[in-house]
Formats: structure tokens, C-alpha cells, sequence
């Protein structure tokens, strides 16, 4: 079966970020100089088709950085990946047409309403306006912003916006779906309603990738979990063996073990 998903030794370093102490020890990887921060340190991925990709790892690991590169928004300083058959650099109009992304911060198009968010991003990836609208109101419901539909973007609320771009990406029903901590700022209802779609679209065999800092997220949706840091892999395992490496089973104290700073970090 073909991966969903193949980075080989990919690297990111954003130059010139000026940041002290941590990155500059960074800075002595070849290739970076002082003030550069690299962000991704040779990152080997595999993702297979349909599976639920778990990416965990603490602040500034490089979790952002990975999926940037992998939904084309990011430049890689070297190394390759390919996102459903596509180099994500040289086919990347390609690779945007097969994903979906929940960016980090909500990033709608505040001159328009809500609805016109969604129909236009629809139109963009070709869906027929009739579709478009019917797939725009069952998003709309299963998130349960219908009363916004026609609302300028900046009169929704942080968690409202964050509903509208979990629809946003899900209109043009993209092959892999991209999750960049995707329940931060959601209330458990709406939490509960995404994880209960997220549910649905891998049991229908798409291929999910989504980082959280919410480890009983990451425990109860992955199939496999990535902990990464400082832009390396450091396991890579489904949850239950990654949880049989602790003490108390739990997650949460293998993240600490294994990423937490002052300890073995
Ligand atoms: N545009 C940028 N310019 C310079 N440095 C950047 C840029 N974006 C990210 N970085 C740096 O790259 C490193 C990785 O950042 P990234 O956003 O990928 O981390 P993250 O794992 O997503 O963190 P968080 O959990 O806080 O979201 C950090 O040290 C950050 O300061
Ligand atoms: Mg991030």
C-alpha cells in the first residue's frame, strides 16, 4: 500500500529569528548559523493510508513547522516529502487539492460571512455551487453554527471561528485532513462533535493527521502517535505501547519522561 504521507531527512531552519539559549545550541547543526532556529532536524515520517496520525511534542518541537511544510505553506530548507503521491514543493498546487488543513490560529477571510467562507473555498477546489451549498449547510448544522451562516466572521466567537474552519476544511472532502491543535479554544460540546466527525471520516478510510497538547485526545483518536522535539522523532508507536513504557500507563507521564524539560530534556 502506497503511505499517505513520506518525509525523508526533513529539515526546516527559519533564519535569522534572533531567538538566545535553546535554538542557538541548535545553531551548531551544520548549515545554521547563530540566531537561526532549526526547526525540523532531519524528520523521517511515515503515515499509511487511512490512518489517524497522532503528533504530540512540547512547545516549539517543530510540530507547527511539519505540518506547514506538509500542506505546502512552508518552504523546507532540505529533505523531501510527499503528501498523497505529490512532492509537496515541486506538485504543490496538486498536494492542496488532496488535504484539508485546521490551521493553528483561524485564518477565514474576515471581508466575508461565514457561509460565503465556505462556498468559496468550495469553488476554489471546484465543487459545483449546488453541492457546495449542500455540503456548506450539513457542515454548518453537524458544528452547530447554522445561526452564524451569515454573519461576518469577526462577529463570531474564538471557539465559532475555530468551528468554521474544522467545516472549512472538511467542504472540498479532502483525502488527508490536517489538524493543527484543533480543539484548543472548543468547548467539550463541540470537542465531542469533532471528535465524533473525526471518528466518521477515519472510519471511512481518510487519512487524518492532527497534533495536540491534549494527550487523552491524541490517546483516544490515534492510531499511531509521534513525539517529536526540537525537530527530531523521538517514538514513534501506537498509544497503548507507547503507554506501556511508563509506570502508571498513562500518556501524560510518558510526554514528561520523555520531552519534559528539566528533567531528561
Ligand atoms: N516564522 C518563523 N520564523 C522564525 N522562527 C519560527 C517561525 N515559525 C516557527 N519558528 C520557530 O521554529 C520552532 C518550531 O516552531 P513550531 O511552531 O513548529 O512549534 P510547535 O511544535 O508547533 O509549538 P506549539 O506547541 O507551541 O504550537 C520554534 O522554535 C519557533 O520559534
Ligand atoms: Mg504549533
Amino acid at each position: 500500500m502506497t503511505p499517505a504521507i513520506v518525509t525523508e531527512r526533513l529539515r526546516k531552519v527559519y533564519h535569522g529569528s534572533g531567538r538566545a539559549s535553546q535554538e542557538s545550541a541548535s545553531a551548531s547543526v551544520p548549515g545554521a548559523q547563530a540566531g537561526d532556529t532549526v526547526a525540523l532536524d532531519g524528520l523521517d515520517l511515515t503515515v499509511n493510508e487511512g490512518e489517524f496520525f497522532g503528533i504530540i511534542g512540547p512547545n516549539g518541537a517543530g510540530k507547527t513547522t511539519t505540518i506547514g511544510v506538509l500542506t505546502t505553506r512552508v518552504l523546507p530548507t532540505s529533505g523531501t516529502a510527499r503528501v498523497a503521491g505529490a512532492d509537496v514543493v515541486k506538485n504543490s498546487v496538486t498536494v492542496r487539492q488532496r488535504i484539508g488543513v485546521v490551521p493553528q490560529r483561524p485564518n477565514p477571510d474576515r471581508s466575508l460571512d461565514a457561509w460565503e467562507n465556505l462556498i468559496y473555498h468550495a469553488a476554489y477546489f471546484g465543487v459545483p455551487r449546488r453541492e457546495a451549498a449542500r455540503r456548506a449547510t450539513e457542515l454548518l448544522e453537524r458544528l452547530e453554527i447554522s445561526g452564524k451562516a451569515r454573519m461576518k466572521v469577526d462577529q463570531l466567537s474564538g471557539g465559532q471561528q475555530q468551528r468554521l474552519m474544522i467545516a472549512r476544511a472538511l467542504i472540498h472532502e479532502p483525502i488527508i485532513l490536517f489538524l493543527d491543535e484543533p480543539t484548543v479554544g472548543l468547548d467539550p460540546n463541540a470537542r465531542n462533535s469533532l471528535w465524533e466527525i473525526l471518528r466518521e471520516l477515519h472510519g471511512q478510510g481518510r487519512t487524518i493527521v492532527m497534533t495536540t497538547h491534549y494527550m487523552p485526545e491524541a490517546d483516544e483518536l490515534s492510531d499511531r502517535i509521534a513525539l517529536i522535539d526540537r525537530g527530531q522523532l523521538l517514538a514513534l508507536d501506537t498509544p497503548e505501547k507507547l503507554k506501556l513504557q511508563t509506570p502508571d500507563g498513562s500518556l501524560e507521564t510518558f510526554f514528561i519522561a520523555k520531552a519534559g524539560r528539566g528533567l531528561d530534556a
